[in-house]
């Protein structure tokens, strides 16, 4: 009897020790977790504790996010055949039936979108307007053939740094090419074809102004003519002048005419361009609550890619976007490419905050690893000769990219990759 229940009770002793180190061990990693969590975080005032967790993630990013993905290969060539016009030299212009029907804006496929640019860099002009829509000095051309561009001129040289506010300065003309190649590359195709072009002040804008035009130009100490234009900022001391040949170098886009017709929304991630005041975005981690009982998930869904776009490019300014046919256009990205050092993580914070992301999108993310990406624009814009940014824009393209990645990692360990990736939008 007595043995029996001393036994039974060394058994019970047995139990609770087994069960001691079974709880320490499995508490464990709660206990260091809620530790981590629990260290007072230096919180900036602007800078809130998710970018520590994030740049966590970026030092400990797989290799694969640094190293080429072959499986790009395949698709690099393919864009690489719709940017080339050797096969068909011929100009190409859509017709209006073509455009914003399929699944891209424009048609680019098999040399198309190279034919396209080609066209636009050499199209005979008949008349110049000021375009007076928007904050920005550009005009409008028509051409021979009835299309019209948008025209942005340069105000910057290539290696100029914009220093200050995310979204100081003028519109950077190469920005809107470089941010045409680059969605193109990231197959959100639905941005209109932007080229580099010069033209000649005499013979391409005066001789053919509209008189509109023709008042906002003035001759500079040099008797040539230089431009001000007709614009919200637009100020009779700020004009563009041409070059030694004579020549306002501008990006010509393709200009988006009637029928066409968009919505215009207020972005929920919008700066604040009166004071220094924050935003709501920047002042709760958890906005995007709000946004969800607003916004459909496929809305959200659009406005992460935007921000992952944005972010590449450093963009800062999309305060407003517009749609069509359930579609946000990727329209005025001159904002971008402002300071290769700076990477202003709070462009990316629809993902950060949401934490969603298209399943195809990041699958498509994955294949560009490696220099891949900054590659293939390089590549694809060579066809037009193009001079898109200085080595260190290309290289800070690169590095934000890794940033992206880490990001997507900081979501998948905050709430697992089943409720971050969405695939039926
Ligand atoms: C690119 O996007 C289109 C739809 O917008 C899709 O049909 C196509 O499969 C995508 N391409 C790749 C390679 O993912
Ligand atoms: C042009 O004049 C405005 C005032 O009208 C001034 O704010 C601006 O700095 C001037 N720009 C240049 C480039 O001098």
């Amino acid at each position: 009897m007595s043995m029996n229940y001393v036994f039974g009770f060394a058994l019970f002793l047995l139990l609770l020790v087994a069960l001691n180190i079974y709880f320490f061990y499995t508490l464990m990693p709660i206990g260091k977790k809620s530790l981590s969590f629990n260290v007072p975080s230096i919180k900036l005032d602007q800078s809130p504790s998710v970018f520590k967790d994030i740049y966590d993630y970026l030092n400990y990013l797989p290799n694969q996010y640094r190293n080429r993905n072959s499986k790009f290969f395949p698709l690099q060539k393919y864009l690489l055949t719709s940017f080339s016009p050797s096969d068909n030299i011929e100009n190409y212009w859509p017709t209006q039936k073509e455009v914003g029907t399929g699944s891209s804006l424009y048609p680019h496929k098999n040399g198309v979108a190279g034919q396209m640019l080609s066209a636009m860099k050499a199209g005979q002009i008949v008349i110049v307007d000021n375009a007076v829509k928007g904050t920005q000095l550009k005009l409008l051309l028509l051409l021979e053939t009835h299309q019209k561009l948008y025209f942005k001129p340069k105000r910057y040289e290539r290696d100029h740094i914009i220093h200050g506010s995310i979204v100081a300065g003028f519109d950077r003309h190469n920005a809107e090419v470089f941010a045409y190649y680059l969605a193109m590359t990231l197959n959100f195709t639905w941005i209109p074809p932007s080229v580099i072009r010069k033209l000649h002040v005499d013979r391409e804008i005066f001789s053919i102004a509209t008189m509109g035009l023709r008042k906002t130009m003035i001759k500079n100490g040099n008797g040539e003519y230089c431009i001000y234009g007709k614009c919200f900022y637009c100020k009779i001391n700020e004009t563009v002048c041409p070059d030694n040949n004579g020549e306002i170098e501008g990006a010509a886009i393709l200009y988006l005419d009637r029928p066409f017709q968009f919505q215009v929304y207020k972005s929920p991630w919008r700066r604040n361009y009166r004071d220094s005041k924050l935003m709501e975005w920047q002042r709760e981690n958890d906005f995007c609550k709000k946004v969800m009982g607003t916004l459909s998930t496929k809305r959200i869904l659009d406005l992460v890619d935007i921000s992952i776009f944005d972010f590449l490019i450093q963009n800062g300014d999309r305060h407003r976007y517009e749609m069509y046919k359930d579609r946000i256009l990727l329209l005025d990205n001159g904002k971008g490419l402002g300071n290769p050092s700076v990477d202003e993580l709070d462009i990316l914070a629809p993902l950060y905050q949401c934490c969603i992301l298209r399943l195809t999108t990041w699958k498509y993310l994955e294949l560009l690893s490696g220099g891949s990406l900054t590659e293939t624009i390089k590549l694809m814009s060579s066809f037009q000769d193009e001079n898109l940014a200085t080595e260190d824009h290309f290289k800070a393209v690169e590095r934000r990219l890794l940033k992206v990645y880490a990001t997507v990692q900081y979501c998948i360990g905050r709430y697992g990759s089943a409720k971050v990736f969405k695939s039926h939008w």
